[in-house]
This record gives structure tokens, C-alpha cells and sequence, in this order.
């Protein structure tokens, strides 16, 4: 069974050994006050390292348990229920569903291969302004785009004119595989951009380990979120990864990373050219995954046990979209875990039950 189904990274790319020796180094040198209960907003030696790689305020920056319990506080700050929130469609399950949690309406904004639609976004902008747009502009979970320069600038300014914050949701961020970088949305409105990271992609997962950086007044409220919920995130990872982070470890780790990931990205690409030519996706440079519209007469009812049969594990695609029916021939294929022969045997296979 080829399982193509969650966005996680393969084990065989957990720096264990230096994780061991960060947690052993973080715990001799700062033990008494990494095993003590710990305010929030965190760990201070990592809020400063980070605050200075992402050139914020201390005031600017809190650590939490994941960038997705982050996310959560600031649905629950930010939002109140009977508030309208936009989100990419289709866009991450969790965060439609914390959004829909948070008693807001939520709208759908049809995404294209550069970002979202923005004559759609303007239209349901002047009827109903939202409080917060959720975005990942980077490498979209499930789509794999990159939101273009010009609609990042055209966001970040209707930001400012309807006063709504941007939460954009960086995890994919600094896996870049071919290309260049484009600037953060929180570079064309920092008073209006939240921006959560995570070292779920880049270090691991089970770290649990994300932080949030944005205006000050938002991350204060955030904060006291976060005391009055359990007084501050878990410490010992913090130390850990502080340790981590000070012997340089990162940069080469995600060097390796990209390494890894690139060729398996290109094998998807090309599987797709070669074997479902008519399926409709866009050529990720970075990332996790690539979302395939299966052309007409494809639908997940039957497509998943079909595909279960021949041996390979689907997502459903209808999970991305706030109404799932729009996702019933959508596809989101993660690739970081299946090696460049695994990607071309599976698609080769898929496309003989795929109808294209
Ligand atoms: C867009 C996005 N945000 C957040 C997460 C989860 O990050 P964390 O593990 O820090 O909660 C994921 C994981 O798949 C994701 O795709």
C-alpha cells in the first residue's frame, strides 16, 4: 500500500542525534529555568534569536504548542462570532474548520495559479468586509502555489483600506526548490499582517512548536490568551531548539532538505505531464504538495476505493473546500515522502483508473 495521503516530512530526515545533544546542551546549561513553569509568550533566548532573524520587536513575537494552536488563539482573539472571515478555496482542512469554529462566516475565495481571484475577493470585500483573511501565500497546502507579488501588494492594500488583518501562514516558507522568493505579504503592511511559522516542516513535527509575529497589540492579546489557557507553551523543546538554532544547524538541515525534496517534485511534475496530461495543476517550486483537478467525470466516491484497491491511499479532496462538493475531483498529492520511483509508479498507476 503507497500511502499519498498527509503532508508529513519521511522520518529518515529527523536530525535526531543533534536534537539529542541540543535537548541534553539546553537542559545543563539553562535546566532550572526550562523545567519551571514559564510565562508566555516563551522561552526568552529563542523569542530573541527568532525576533532578530525575522527583524521584529520582543514585543512582536510569542511561541506556542504548533503554529495551528497559534492560529486557533488568534481565531479566538481577533473573531467573534457573526464576523465574516475569508480564506483561500480550497485551502488547509484545519484551518477552515478553526475558522468555522469560531463562529465567523467564513467565505471561500477560489484560488487560481497565482493566488486567490481577486475580482471575486473585491466583490465579496465591498458586500461583507471580514475581520481576517487566512492565507498560506507560499506553497499553498493543498494547492502548491505562490501567491504573485502584485496580488500580495493588492492584499496587503485592501488590509490597510478595509482594516482587516492578513494571517499568513508560513510553514512552507523556506522549502524553495527552484525560483526565488517573493516578498512576504507582511513586508507591503506589517501593521496589518500576522504571520505564523512552524519547525513542523523544516525540523519536526512532534516538536509541536510554532510562533506568531505581528503587530504588538495583537500578539499582546495573544499572549494573555495563552496565560490564561495554560500559562505558557512547553519549554524543554524551546531549549532544545534554541540549541538547535545556535550552532547553525538550520540552515544546513533545510539545505539537505531541499536536496531531497527537489527531485521528488520534479518526478510528480513530470509523472503528471507524462501519464494525466488532462488534469488541471500548477508546477509548484517548492513545498509539500501539488492539487490536480481530475477532469470531468472523475468523482471521489469513486475514484478512493478504486484507488484503494490498485494499492494506493487518497486523500479526499472534498476536505479542502468549505463546500465539499467543489473538491470532488481535486486531488492533493504529497510528494516529500514517496521516493522519484514511487511518485512515477503511482501516478503511471493512478492514470489507469483515473478517467482522463
Ligand atoms: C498551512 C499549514 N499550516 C499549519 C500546519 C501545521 O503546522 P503545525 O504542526 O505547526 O501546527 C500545516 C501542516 O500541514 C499546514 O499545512
Amino acid at each position: 500500500m503507497i500511502n499519498i495521503t498527509r503532508g508529513v516530512p519521511p522520518i529518515e530526515v529527523f536530525p535526531t542525534d543533534d536534537l539529542i545533544a541540543a535537548s541534553a546542551e539546553s537542559l545543563k546549561e539553562d535546566g532550572a529555568r526550562i523545567l519551571q513553569y514559564l510565562h508566555a509568550p516563551g522561552y526568552p533566548p529563542l523569542l530573541e534569536f527568532l525576533a532578530r532573524k525575522h527583524n521584529v520587536d520582543l514585543s512582536e513575537i510569542i511561541l506556542g504548542n504548533s503554529s495551528l494552536e497559534l492560529l486557533q488563539f488568534v481565531t479566538m482573539t481577533e473573531l467573534k462570532s457573526g464576523d465574516y472571515a475569508f480564506i483561500e478555496s480550497p485551502s488547509y482542512d484545519r484551518a477552515n474548520t478553526l475558522l468555522e469554529r469560531s463562529g465567523a462566516h467564513v467565505i471561500g475565495i477560489p484560488m487560481e495559479t497565482d493566488g486567490v481571484d481577486l475580482n471575486v475577493f473585491e466583490k465579496e470585500l465591498k458586500k461583507n468586509p471580514p475581520k481576517l483573511f487566512y492565507i498560506i501565500a507560499d506553497f499553498q497546502n493543498p494547492m502548491g502555489t505562490v501567491t504573485s507579488a502584485a496580488k500580495r501588494e493588492q492584499i496587503a492594500k485592501w488590509a490597510r483600506e478595509y482594516n482587516f488583518i492578513v494571517v499568513e501562514d508560513a510553514p512552507y516558507r523556506e522549502l524553495r526548490y527552484h525560483g526565488t522568493p517573493v516578498p512576504a505579504i507582511r513586508s507591503f503592511a506589517p501593521d496589518h499582517v500576522v504571520t505564523l511559522s512552524s519547525f513542523s516542516k523544516t525540523l519536526a513535527p512532534g516538536l509541536r512548536m510554532g510562533y506568531l509575529y505581528g503587530p504588538a497589540e495583537i500578539v499582546k492579546r495573544v499572549t494573555k490568551w495563552e496565560v490564561d489557557t495554560y500559562i505558557g507553551s512547553v519549554t524543554p523543546t524551546q531549549g532544545m531548539v534554541y540549541q538547535y538554532l545556535k550552532k547553525d544547524l538550520f540552515d544546513k538541515n533545510l539545505t539537505k532538505l531541499c536536496d531531497l525534496y527537489r527531485p521528488r517534485l520534479d518526478a510528480l511534475l513530470s509523472s503528471l505531464d507524462e501519464y494525466l496530461p488532462s488534469a488541471v495543476y500548477p508546477r509548484p517550486e517548492g513545498g509539500f504538495f501539488v492539487g490536480a483537478t481530475l477532469p470531468e467525470g472523475n468523482s471521489m466516491d469513486k475514484l478512493l476505493p478504486a484507488a484503494l484497491e490498485a494499492g494506493f491511499k487518497l486523500t479526499d479532496g472534498r476536505g479542502f473546500y468549505l463546500n465539499p462538493k467543489d473538491g470532488d475531483r481535486f486531488l492533493r498529492i504529497p510528494f516529500c515522502s514517496l521516493t522519484p520511483e514511487d511518485i512515477k509508479h503511482s501516478i503511471e498507476q493512478l492514470s489507469k483508473i483515473i478517467k482522463h
